[in-house]
């Protein structure tokens, strides 16, 4: 018998950032938005804890302990006083070190699905609790849909969403490390008064009521991240300009990058963004997807 759960990707359709905190951390007003492109964990039964994985970008996934989906299994086992002996395969769709929470989605993909095998049971809280354990983002990768994550990104508040978002991603050649893009958030900041992150309401507003013009009118400076990404990736300024001329209503990078994510109109105005995208030779694939979707599922 095994175990598969399928785990969206998400958008940061704002990331406000805080001064560096005593840990390291930033503190953060970050609203998640769960979009339509989904990794596959399945939980299989093994003498030991082994992990495999396959799709575009796996090469560059650990498959030993420090594998985030790896480290979840082992979480739960801990907790439960089992051994994390199971097979935990994953099927990437999700760029990975993209921005888009590729490791954080495997990580509750993990969990959810080895607490389904080994009928662990844990209730939504301790998943919750050994979700944030493992890192800012893996609870809402559990959660989907839409929520403001504050603390360091992982208290989280759902909200509404009122219609569905059209969004193309632009996977760039090569990586960005999140710490690296934070130490640079830091080296740029250096000599500012860094304002406490606080959620815009109008972007709230706009989620809320499904206003793409609204939400598109909000985005280019939205992420308190993106000058970070953009100093250490300079090649995604002409990715963002690419999908603007394109047709996309609004661009911006997708959390620490270097995805690029483009607000469009509706899902036609997807499609055509994309192709101008590729053919503008300015990033590696141009992926479509709707958002907002739901959080980890076990589909078998
Ligand atoms: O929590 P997570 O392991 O995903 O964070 C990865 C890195 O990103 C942290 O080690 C830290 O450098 C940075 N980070 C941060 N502030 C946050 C979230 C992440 O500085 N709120």
């Amino acid at each position: 018998m095994s175990v598969t759960v399928r785990v969206p990707a998400k958008v940061n359709v704002q990331l406000a950032v805080g001064a560096a905190r005593p840990d390291g951390f930033h503190d953060l007003a970050n609203v998640f938005l769960a979009v339509g492109l989904y990794d596959e964990v399945t939980a299989t039964p093994a003498g030991e804890l082994t992990v495999t994985c396959e799709g575009p970008g796996a090469g560059q996934v650990p498959l030993d302990r420090t594998n985030l989906a790896a480290r979840a299994a082992i979480a739960l086992a801990a907790r439960h006083g089992i051994e994390p002996d199971v097979h935990l395969h994953i099927a990437k769709d999700i760029p990975v070190a993209g921005g888009m929470a590729g490791g954080s989605a495997d990580a509750a993909g993990a969990l959810l699905a080895c607490d389904a095998l080994w009928g662990t049971d844990a209730s939504r809280e301790e998943l919750l609790d050994i979700c944030a354990e493992l890192g800012s983002d893996v609870p809402f990768s559990l959660v989907g849909g839409a929520a403001l994550g504050t603390g360091r990104g992982e208290q989280l508040r759902v909200l509404d969403v009122g219609g569905e978002f059209h969004w193309v991603f632009a996977v760039a050649d090569g990586g960005l490390s999140t710490p690296a893009v934070y130490r640079e958030f830091d080296r740029l900041n250096a000599h500012t008064d860094v304002p406490e992150p606080v959620a815009s309401q109008r972007l709230l507003d706009a989620l809320a009521k499904g206003d793409v013009d609204g939400l598109a009118s909000l985005l280019p400076d939205s992420n308190g991240l993106q000058p970070a990404a953009l100093s250490l990736f300079p090649e995604l300024t002409d990715t963002l300009a690419a999908g603007r001329a394109a047709g996309a209503l609004a661009a911006l990078v997708s959390g620490s990058g270097p995805t690029t994510a483009f607000l469009t109109g509706d899902a036609e105005s997807a499609h055509t963004v994309a192709e101008g995208l590729l053919a503008s030779g300015t990033c590696r694939a141009a992926r479509v997807a709707a958002s907002p979707a739901p959080g980890a599922t076990v589909v078998s």
